[in-house]
């Protein structure tokens, strides 16, 4: 029987054999940032509530709409964080991290993040996020740089269909006239309430509107693209020539927009197909303001967030061959009590000797244990009965074939070792 709890509604957990899969493909990440040089934060999963207002905005929906937010026993509004890069700047700022070597701080976070959002397949209250930032610099070869890591971890897993949307949403000179160009379009379309409320607050998010009878509308809207200033076109073409370079595939997606206010100049989004209504898995961009907003000094930033809950329903909606190490690759089976402690130790060295290694417990009989021995995945069995303990060799049977031979006790470990790098 179960408890009498659940999990709360909406809340993402992984156990075995999925949550295997959730840390490998984690691992795997860690590997690609450690190789270009960003270095690890574990940050506050809470934060002042001013820090998500005033860096996220107000006018999104992630802010005004699906926040945690509670106040703590000293009356302060706190927030769990709905995404990483406000509290990654914010740590960077604090600890003052730019100025302590050459810029741009390069870092990476993973965890948790909540939204209150209504809970469907692939999205959830409490996901999670790898987020990689760059901060404190303007190149637009860091744009490149930060895209093609977070592409080459999608082809790492074995991911073939993960498409690269790109857009520039332009910069704090040229951004405000498209913006008054764009209201003063939407202001003369027929649409409902709602969003003729959102042309007032943030007229690009209507260009994102999916109901096809507002598309309909928009077709001859001005684009971004099309007012981008002198600056932000040469930078939108550099990063598309980089990226061209370097073999990652973009699609070049004018109307793309992002649910969040910070945004400036390279903007994009990672979208899996098989995915349905939650395909973003993965999006990023500049935002050459935020640290600004929340009080620090100009300091442009770029980087992504990659959400690991999507990621693992598109590894399993592509059959993608990616697996995670296996947890168990030998498992040992002793007949009675001397054995077993001479098994014991054997595995513990197997272990030091960096194999994955188990054992049957609670005196189990052979039959069972052996039952044991199938189920934990393992390739090899190793078998030690009283006889063989006299022998000094243990029993060592690969599970696949059935094979089975005997292997002096000071060598099973070596001779394993060998056998399963075949
Ligand atoms: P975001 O697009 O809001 O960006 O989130 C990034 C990714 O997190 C999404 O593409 C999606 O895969 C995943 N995600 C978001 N909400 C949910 C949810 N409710 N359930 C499951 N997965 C979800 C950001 O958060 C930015 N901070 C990214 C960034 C970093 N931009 C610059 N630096």
């Amino acid at each position: 029987m179960s408890s009498s709890f659940q999990a709360p509604k909406g809340v993402s957990e992984y156990v075995p054999p999925r949550a295997d899969l959730f840390y490998a493909i984690r691992e795997a990440f860690a590997e690609q940032a450690r190789l270009a040089g960003y270095g690890y934060l574990e940050l506050a999963v809470f934060e002042d509530t001013n820090l998500f207002r005033r860096g996220v905005g107000e006018s999104t929906d992630v802010v005004s709409k699906e926040m945690y937010t509670f106040e703590d026993r000293g009356g302060r509004s706190l927030t769990l964080r709905p995404e990483f890069t406000a509290s990654v700047l914010r740590a960077v700022l604090e600890n003052g991290l730019h100025k302590e070597g050459a810029l741009p701080v390069k870092v990476w976070t993973t965890g948790p993040a909540f939204r209150a959002e209504r809970p469907q397949k692939g999205r959830y209250r409490q996901f999670y996020q790898l987020d990689l930032e760059a901060i404190g610099s303007e190149d637009p070869q860091v744009d490149a740089e930060t895209i093609a890591i977070a592409a080459g971890w999608y082809r790492s897993l074995g991911l073939t269909r993960v498409r690269l949307l790109l857009n520039s949403l332009g910069c704090r000179e040229c951004r405000p006239a498209y913006r008054a160009r764009l209201q003063e379009f939407l202001r003369g379309l027929d649409l409902d309430e709602a969003t003729r409320a959102r042309i007032e607050i943030n007229p690009l998010r209507v260009l994102d509107d999916k109901r096809p009878r507002v598309q309909e509308q928009l077709a001859d809207a001005p684009l971004m693209a099309d007012h981008l200033c002198a600056a932000c076109k040469a930078h939108h073409d550099r990063v598309r020539e980089l990226l061209a370079d370097l073999g990652v595939e973009w699609e070049d997606t004018p109307r793309l927009v992002r649910g969040l206010d910070y945004y400036t100049r390279t903007t994009y989004e990672f979208d899996h197909p098989l995915l349905g209504a939650q395909s973003g898995i993965g999006g990023g961009g500049r935002y050459d303001g935020l640290s600004e907003d929340i009080g620090g000094p100009a300091l442009p930033g770029i980087g992504f967030g990659l959400g690991l809950d999507r990621t693992i329903l598109a590894l399993e909606a592509e059959g993608a061959e990616f697996a995670p190490k296996p947890r168990c690759e030998v498992f040992g089976v002793a007949l009675g009590e001397t054995a077993e402690r001479r098994l014991f130790g054997l595995v513990a060295e197997l272990r030091r000797a960096g194999v994955a290694a188990d054992m049957a417990f609670g005196g189990k009989k052979l039959k069972g244990a052996m039952k044991d021995a199938d189920r934990s995945g393992a390739r090899f069995a190793i078998i030690l009965g009283e006889r063989d303990l006299a022998d000094g060799v243990a029993q060592v049977k690969e599970l696949g074939s059935g094979e089975q031979s005997a292997v002096s006790l000071n060598n099973v470990a070596s001779v394993l070792k060998e056998r399963l790098s075949r």
